[in-house]
C-alpha cells in the first residue's frame, strides 16, 4: 500500500490571477490536446464508474450502454448495491446523492436521508432513570427511520435520467431474483449480527439458506426484494410509499415493535439542497450539506488550512496542522450540527473564512491543543459500514453517492414479505441530548430526536474541481468519512493519481477521544516521533479505514481514470 502522501497546497489566486491562469490554460489546451472547462465544450468523452461491487459497476455500465446518462447509471448502481451489498445499504435505508449536470453546471444534493417516524419522541431510547437502554436504537424495528432510498431512485430517474425507471432497475431486480454469490465481507457482517438476524424467519430464509451460514460462492436469492423492486419500477414513488407495499411494510414493522405509520410514508419526500461549496487555493470543493455534517466540517478544516503555507513546512508540521484543523472541525460538528429544517444552525458563521481565521489563530505550531482545553462534546458512535460509488459519463455529468442502512445489515430485521432490511439510522440522533457535559454545556440539542426530523450524518459525497480537473469521491467509515475525504481531496490537489489516492494510509482525529487514530504505516517512525513530541497521542487501529471509490477527469490529455479502494476485495472501477 502507498504511504500517506505529502501534499502541497495549491496557491489561492485572486481575480486577475484567475483570469490569467484561465487564459494560460486555454492557450496550453489549444496546443496540447488538453481540454478546458472554461471553453464550455469540454467533455471527457469516456465514462467511468467506481463502486464496491462488480455487479453494481456492471449494472451502471449496462445502463450507460443502453443510452443512459450518469444519473441513470447512478440509479442502477444504487439499486444494485442495495441488493448485492445488503450489509451496507438497502431499499430500507437512505443516502445523499451529489449531482452535477454538465449542460448547465447545475449542482445539487438530493437528500434521501431517513426521517424519524411521527411517533418518535426525544427520550424514546432512555429508561425511567433517563439512561440510554443498551442497543434499543440499534437492534430491531424501533431503530428504523422512514426509508429515503426508494424515493431518491425515482426522483433522480424521473428528473435527471433519460431511460425509464424500469430499465435502470432491471439489473438490480435480476440480481435479487437470480441471486448473487456470497463473499467474505458480507459473511463477516453476518457473523457479527448472526444472533439477532436468526431471530427473524424472513431474514434467516434469505441470509442463512438451509439454516446455515453461507460460504463464499453460495447463491443469495432475495425474491421478495425482487418483487418490491418490481413494484417500485412499475408504480414509482407511490408504489413504495402508498398502497399495499407501504401497508405491508408498516404492519411488519409495527408487529416487531416499531412505530412506522402510513402517514410517515405518505409524507416522505427527498429534498433537493444546495451543496456546500468551499474555495481552497484555486480549487472548489463541492460536498454534501446538512443534514450531512461533511460539507460544514470540510469547510472548517480547509478554511483553517487555507491560511497556512503548507508548502513551506516539513511533513510532520503539515500533519500537525491537519490534525489540529480536524480537531476543531469535529468539535463544531458535535456542538452545532443537525437537521437544518428543525434547528437554527450557524451555518454561515461556521463556514466563513473569518471564523476559521479565529480558530487558526489559536493553533500553536509547536504543540497539540488538548481537546479538553477546547470546550465541546464528543460525537456519538457511528457505523463504519455504509457504501459509496462515483460515476461520470462521457458528457461530464457526475454523481457521487453515499448510502447506508447504518450498522451491518441495519437493524437486523426485515418487514416480512417485502425483502426490505430495516435501517438503524435512529442511532445517528443524539439519544440523550440536553444533558450538561463536564463543561456545563448543554449540547447536541441540534441533533435531538423529533418526529419527521433527519438525523445528522457523516456521509460526504464530494466533487473536487481544480485546474487539474475533477475528482468524484467518497467512502463509508462512520465519523472517519470526512477525514478520509479530506485526505483524498488534498492528495488529488497534490497531483496524486487515482490508484495512489485510494491506497494511501489514513489517519483521523475527531476531537474526542483526544488521539490520532491511524492505519498501520500512516506515519513513518520519524514523523510519529515528531508528532508525539508535539503532544499528539497516536493510536494505531487494527482495522482498515474506509472503502474509497474515486473517479477522476484530468483536463491535461483529457484523461478519465477510476480506482476502487484496495482494502475491499470486491471493489470494481472501470473506464468505458
Ligand atoms: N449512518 C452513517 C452516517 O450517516 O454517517
Amino acid at each position: 500500500m502507498a504511504p500517506t502522501p505529502v501534499w502541497r497546497r495549491t496557491p489561492r489566486f485572486g481575480g486577475a490571477w484567475r483570469l490569467g491562469v484561465a487564459a494560460l490554460l486555454f492557450a496550453v489546451a489549444a496546443c496540447s490536446g488538453a481540454v478546458s472547462p472554461d471553453r464550455g465544450d469540454a467533455r471527457p468523452g469516456q465514462a467511468a464508474i467506481a463502486s464496491p461491487h462488480p455487479l453494481a459497476t456492471r449494472a451502471g455500465q449496462e445502463v450507460l450502454e443502453a443510452g443512459g446518462n450518469a444519473f441513470d447509471a447512478a440509479v442502477a448502481v444504487s439499486a444494485a448495491l442495495a441488493v448485492v451489498e445488503p450489509f451496507g445499504s438497502g431499499i430500507g435505508g437512505g443516502g445523499f446523492f451529489l449531482l452535477h449536470r454538465a449542460e448547465d453546471g447545475h449542482q445539487v444534493m438530493v437528500d434521501a436521508r431517513e426521517t424519524a417516524p411521527g411517533e418518535a419522541t426525544r427520550d424514546m431510547y432512555l429508561d425511567d432513570d433517563g439512561q440510554p437502554i443498551p442497543r434499543l436504537s440499534q437492534d430491531g424495528a424501533l431503530a428504523a427511520g422512514i426509508p429515503g432510498l426508494p424515493a431518491a431512485l425515482v426522483h433522480i430517474s424521473e428528473r435527471y435520467g433519460r431511460l425509464p425507471l424500469a430499465d435502470v432497475l432491471a439489473p438490480a431486480i435480476r440480481h435479487a431474483e437470480d441471486g448473487f454469490e456470497a463473499y467474505e465481507r458480507m459473511i463477516l457482517g453476518l457473523r457479527f449480527k448472526e444472533d439477532l438476524m436468526r431471530e427473524s424467519d424472513a431474514v434467516s430464509a434469505v441470509f442463512f439458506p438451509e439454516g446455515r451460514m453461507p460460504e463464499p460462492g453460495d447463491l443469495i436469492r432475495q425474491t421478495d426484494l425482487a418483487q418490491t423492486l418490481r413494484t417500485l419500477a412499475r408504480d414509482g414513488h407511490d408504489g413504495f410509499y402508498r398502497g399495499p407495499l407501504a401497508e405491508t411494510l408498516v404492519e411488519g414493522v409495527r408487529a416487531k415493535g416499531g412505530i412506522w405509520s402510513l402517514e410517515d410514508f405518505a409524507e416522505y419526500r427527498v429534498i433537493e439542497r444546495a451543496p456546500d461549496v468551499i474555495e481552497y487555493g484555486d480549487a472548489r470543493i463541492v460536498a454534501a450539506s446538512l443534514p450531512s455534517s461533511g460539507g460544514v466540517v470540510l469547510s472548517i478544516v480547509l478554511n483553517i488550512l487555507d491560511g497556512f503555507d503548507l508548502d513551506a513546512l516539513s511533513e510532520p508540521e503539515r500533519h500537525h496542522l491537519v490534525i489540529e484543523a480536524m480537531r476543531r472541525g469535529y468539535r463544531d460538528r458535535a456542538l452545532y450540527l443537525g437537521d437544518p429544517d428543525f434547528t437554527d444552525i450557524p451555518h454561515a458563521r461556521l463556514t466563513h473564512p473569518l471564523y476559521a481565521a479565529g480558530l487558526r489563530a489559536a493553533i500553536r505550531r509547536d504543540r497539540a491543543m488538548p481537546s479538553d482545553l477546547l470546550p465541546g462534546i464528543a460525537a456519538g458512535d457511528e457505523s463504519p459500514q455504509t457504501t459509496h460509488y462515483s460515476v461520470i459519463d462521457a458528457d461530464g455529468n457526475r454523481v457521487a453517492t453515499t448510502q447506508t442502512l447504518n450498522f451491518w445489515y441495519g437493524a437486523g430485521v426485515m418487514a416480512p414479505g417485502t425483502g426490505v432490511m430495516l435501517n438503524n439510522e435512529m442511532d445517528d440522533f443524539s439519544t440523550k441530548p440536553g444533558v450538561p457535559d463536564g463543561f456545563d454545556l448543554v449540547t447536541a440539542e441540534a441533533n435531538a430526536i423529533a418526529p419527521g426530523k433527519r438525523m445528522l450524518s457523516s456521509m460526504t459525497p464530494t466533487f473536487v474541481e481544480s485546474p487539474r480537473g475533477v475528482a468524484i469521491l467518497g467512502t463509508p467509515g462512520g465519523s472517519r468519512i470526512i477525514t478520509m475525504v479530506l485526505l483524498g481531496t488534498l492528495a488529488f490537489l497534490d497531483g496524486r493519481d487515482a490508484d495512489e489516492i485510494v491506497a494511501m494510509r489514513r489517519y483521523h482525529h475527531q476531537y474526542l477521544p483526544d488521539r490520532v487514530s491511524h492505519e498501520r504505516g500512516a506515519f513513518s517512525e520519524e514523523i510519529a516521533t515528531a508528532l508525539e513530541a508535539k503532544g499528539h497521542e497516536l493510536a494505531e487501529s487494527g482495522r482498515d479505514f474506509g472503502n474509497l471509490q474515486l473517479v477522476m477527469w484530468e483536463y491535461n490529455g483529457n484523461r478519465v481514470s477510476a480506482a476502487s479502494d484496495p482494502r475491499n476485495e470486491s471493489g470494481d472501477a472501470q473506464v468505458y
